[in-house]
């Protein structure tokens, strides 16, 4: 079986070399990969194999994917279709369709569990994409999720992709190892090149030019080759699969020692980035019309087609990414883009560059019509692709009148630095895309996902790439029904509670449709700074405000947790133990909020009619006594990937090996390993919390996770609580020594090294314990559970 796949797999990449032809090769490796029981019960042809090369597409004439399934006549699956991403689509649609098993981000691969006797379809049945791309992720998700993944993390992802038909994933992988090479061949000094370069979790902000340098410590070389040895992996992968991968360019971003080794070249300074220090911001862009621009771009483009093969000709490259341009004036963004093109085409002819469209939107006041036109001008229309990235909440096509005749991909952003909480937009995301395509004027090709971070969630993900391939809206009632079928596939029969859980959710949680209360995953106010004021009620990118009723979700709640009593084989399912605990942490997120208010307001000694010492007392130890049970509820998920601080420290750790840390003569190689093990663990810790070295954007990526709640969030509120109750001027928020006290514990954190036990402390718990921890904090808040 393993030659077989070995074989499969060198045949692809024999193909590729030889025509940039594709192969069936790819979707069968993943059938040998995730359904080895049914390798032979499965059989791909390519009808009409991809005219031209995936590597070098003309995104004008790009035809949508399309596949058939049949029942062929000596008893297979037949499935045909013109695109190894068509095939997979076909693949998914009759596991889900007919075997009720598919593959989930956090859950993993359920499709092993597909019956031994697979039903023939009942009739051929036809899928077609429609529009010609589908996309994923976003620059920020590589740092938010992907920061410490293995290879067996990418591996489930890729084949996740392949599945839900994603034929167009970035890839930034091993950047900087490129980079670096490009750097020293220019004449920097490593010191110099150190000094530019941010660590393992701040690498997206250092590729956008919003950030440069290390805090904490330099980012070794061990790191930058382990992740260039990655990419080589990843990469090849994509291609198996049939998809164009996303590669990045040289952008203009460099050292600031530019002007010793080059006095004639022409650079400026790009803006302060959220209020960090200059040293760590204010990052030197050379000026696209210097010659030295093309010259480290072809170096750049020349060493990654070496590394990667000649895989793909479309390019990620924002050079403006929250930080405006030196000049607003017409010609001169007019000159940005088009020597930027003329950079990348001197090195491909074939180039394409694709651009983030989230400036447009987040720099609204500098980015008016007219210099966006001038700006996109500069480019040939079938040159270029943009990703609308907040499209279900905050479009920019239309204002840009469609990007000025630029194709572009209606994203899905949802959520905001991997932030946790039940949110969807279900109308819009189904809706709003096929409004977009029916617009005659409009040049969208494609539809895709920019989530900030991969969450929870996962059907509002699952249904903007499904909408993909349906051209009218898709019915939500049935896609909810069918996508639990799937999910939770075990049971003959699932009780009907799950059903009607999320059926109810699918009305309330997942239908916000007043986005001017909410745009995306909403914030508990937990992981927030405790404060008297300024928690509740939040709008925007972080809303804190609950958009539904807290009371249905209980009710819901209810539903998925009497499943289980109905049929106990539920707690051996990971699908139901995920989602059992994430539905249980939002019903007691959402009961945080008025012990909060009450609290509040009965500390108050100005409040006559609230103020109440006893009360204070008792709520204020409520408060902390739910955030301690929350932690213990998480802990006990099963589900350490998704919910436990543990696994994100062990992970980050787990990239230091004896192998690829280098020797020295003076120190032993054993602490250096320490050393940077801990440097890693840093940069896990203050990403999540501080996010800079003082931080400077603090508790924007927060995380509702065991171990972080009870080292983190729960001191933070019990200053609070204990500062609160003794003290008179509880009634205004600016407490300067509680909010110094508050720092300073928050500044000692990061340093806190969990080291080797946080490997050993998320041991996974059985289903069983969560059985037991569920009905002992439901018995403990009757009042919360209903
Ligand atoms: C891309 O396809 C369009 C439509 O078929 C065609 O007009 C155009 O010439 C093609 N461009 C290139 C560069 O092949
Ligand atoms: C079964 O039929 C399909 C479709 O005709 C064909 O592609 C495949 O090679 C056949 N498999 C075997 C084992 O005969
Ligand atoms: C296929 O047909 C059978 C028999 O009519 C029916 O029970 C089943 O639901 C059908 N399956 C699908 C996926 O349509
Ligand atoms: C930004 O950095 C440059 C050197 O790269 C320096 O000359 C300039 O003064 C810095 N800006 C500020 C405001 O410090
Ligand atoms: C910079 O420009 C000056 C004046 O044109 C020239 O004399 C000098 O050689 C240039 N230096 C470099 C390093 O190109
Ligand atoms: C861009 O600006 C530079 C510097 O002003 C100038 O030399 C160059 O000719 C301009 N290029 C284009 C394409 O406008
Ligand atoms: C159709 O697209 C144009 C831009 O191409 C936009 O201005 C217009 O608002 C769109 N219409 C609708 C109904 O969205
Ligand atoms: C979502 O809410 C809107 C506005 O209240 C309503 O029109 C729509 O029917 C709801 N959709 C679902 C799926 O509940
Ligand atoms: C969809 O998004 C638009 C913004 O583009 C917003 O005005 C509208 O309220 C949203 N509709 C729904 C149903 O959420
Ligand atoms: C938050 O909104 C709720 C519901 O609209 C309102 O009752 C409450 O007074 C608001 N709280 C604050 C602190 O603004
Ligand atoms: C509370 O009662 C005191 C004494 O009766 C009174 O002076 C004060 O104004 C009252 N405060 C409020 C907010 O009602
Ligand atoms: C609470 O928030 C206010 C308003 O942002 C701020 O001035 C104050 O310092 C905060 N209090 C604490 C204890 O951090």
């Amino acid at each position: 079986m393993r030659s077989l796949i070995t074989y499969a797999v060198s045949a692809v990449f024999a193909v590729s070399a030889l025509c940039g032809a594709q192969s069936t090769a790819g979707i069968e490796a993943l059938v040998h990969r995730r359904l080895s029981n049914h390798a032979n019960d499965f059989t791909f042809s390519l009808s009409t194999p991809t005219p031209a090369s995936y590597a070098a597409p003309n995104t004008t004439a790009k035809q949508n994917d399309e596949y058939t399934v049949s029942n062929a006549a000596n008893g297979t699956i037949h499935i045909s279709g013109n695109s190894p991403t068509a095939l997979a689509s076909g693949l998914r649609w009759y596991l889900t369709t007919y075997a009720h098993v598919d593959i989930y981000w956090f859950v993993g691969s359920r499709l092993h569990l597909a019956p031994q006797h697979l039903s023939p379809v009942n009739g051929t049945y036809h899928g077609s994409s429609i529009v010609p791309w589908r996309y994923h992720f976003n620059t920020v998700t590589f740092s938010y999720s992907a920061a410490f993944w293995t290879w067996d993390d990418w591996e489930l992802e890729l084949d996740w992709l392949a599945l839900r038909g994603v034929n167009l994933p970035l890839a930034w992988n091993g950047y900087e190892k490129i980079l670096i090479d490009v750097f020293r061949e220019a004449g920097f000094s490593d010191a110099e090149i150190a000094s530019f370069l941010s660590g393992p979790a701040f690498q997206a902000w250092n590729r956008f030019g919003n950030i440069q340098g290390s805090w904490g410590g330099d980012l070794p070389m061990s790191w930058v080759d382990g992740q260039f040895a990655l990419a080589k992996q990843i990469v090849a992968r994509m291609v198996e699969l049939g998809m164009t991968p996303v590669l990045p360019a040289f952008t203009g971003f460099v050292p600031d020692m530019i002007g010793r080794h080059y006095p004639n070249a022409s650079f400026v300074n790009g803006s302060q980035w959220s209020g960090f220090p200059l040293q760590h911001t204010n990052v030197t862009f050379l000026e696209p019309f210097d010659p030295l621009f093309t010259t480290l771009q072809t170096s750049f483009l020349d060493k990654q087609a070496s590394a990667f093969g000649n895989v793909s000709s479309i390019y990620t490259l924002d050079q403006y990414n929250e930080n405006n341009p030196y000049s607003g004036d017409l010609g001169y963004l007019r000159n940005v883009t088009s020597n930027t093109i003329a950079s990348l085409k001197a090195a491909d002819p074939n180039a394409i560059w694709m651009l983030q469209g989230w400036l447009f939107y987040s720099s609204a006041t500098f980015w008016t019509n007219d210099r966006i036109e001038a700006y996109l001008g500069g480019v040939e229309n079938s040159d270029m692709i943009i990703l609308d990235l907040f499209s279900e909440s905050q479009p920019q096509w239309q204002r840009t009148n469609s990007y000025y005749g630029k194709p572009w991909i209606w994203c899905e952003l949802h959520d905001y630095g991997g932030n946790q909480g039940l949110y969807g937009q279900v109308e819009n995301v189904t809706i709003n895309p096929i409004e977009a395509l029916a617009n005659a004027t409009s040049t969208m090709v494609g539809m895709g996902l920019t989530m900030e971070g991969q969450e929870g969630n996962e059907i509002m993900y699952d249904i903007l790439l499904d909408q993909a391939w349906s051209s009218t809206p898709l019915n939500t009632a049935t896609y909810f029904h069918d996508w639990v079928t799937a999910r939770y596939h075990g049971p003959a029969t699932l009780p009907a509670g799950l059903y009607s859980a999320w059926d109810s959710m699918r009305k309330t949680v997942y239908n916000n449709t007043q986005i001017s209360i909410a745009n995306a995953v909403t914030k508990s106010i937990f992981e927030l700074a405790p404060n008297t004021t300024g928690l509740l009620n939040r709008t925007g990118h972080h809303p804190t405000t609950i958009q539904y009723d807290p009371a249905v979700l209980v009710q819901a709640w209810k539903s998925f947790y009497g499943a289980a009593a109905q049929e106990p084989s539920l707690w051996d399912n990971p699908a139901y133990t995920f989602d059992l605990t994430d539905i249980t942490r939002q019903v007691m997120a959402n009961a945080f909020y008025p012990l909060y208010t009450t609290f509040v307001t009965a500390a108050n000694s100005s409040l006559n009619a609230t103020y109440s010492p006893t009360q204070a007392t008792k709520t204020g130890q409520q408060l902390l006594t739910l955030l301690s049970d929350l932690d213990a509820l998480l802990t006990a998920s099963g589900h350490p990937e998704h919910f436990n601080l543990a696994y994100w420290i062990a992970q980050a750790r787990a990239w230091v090996s004896p192998s690829n840390t280098p020797a020295t003569s003076n120190t032993s190689s054993s602490s250096i390993i320490t050393q940077t093990a801990d440097f890693y663990e840093y940069n896990a810790r203050n990403q999540i919390t501080l996010w800079g070295p003082t931080g400077e954007i603090s508790d924007y990526a927060s995380k509702p996770w065991a171990g972080l709640i009870s080292s983190y969030y729960l001191p933070r509120w019990s200053m609070f609580v204990e500062y609160t109750l003794n003290s008179s001027t509880a009634a205004n928020g600016g407490n300067a020594a509680l909010s110094s006290s508050l720092l300073a514990f928050e500044e000692g954190w990061q340093t806190g090294i969990w080291g080797e036990a946080a490997g050993e402390s998320y041991a996974m718990a059985s289903g069983n314990e969560l059985q037991r921890v569920v009905a002992r904090v439901v018995g403990d808040w009757p009042g919360v559970f209903g």
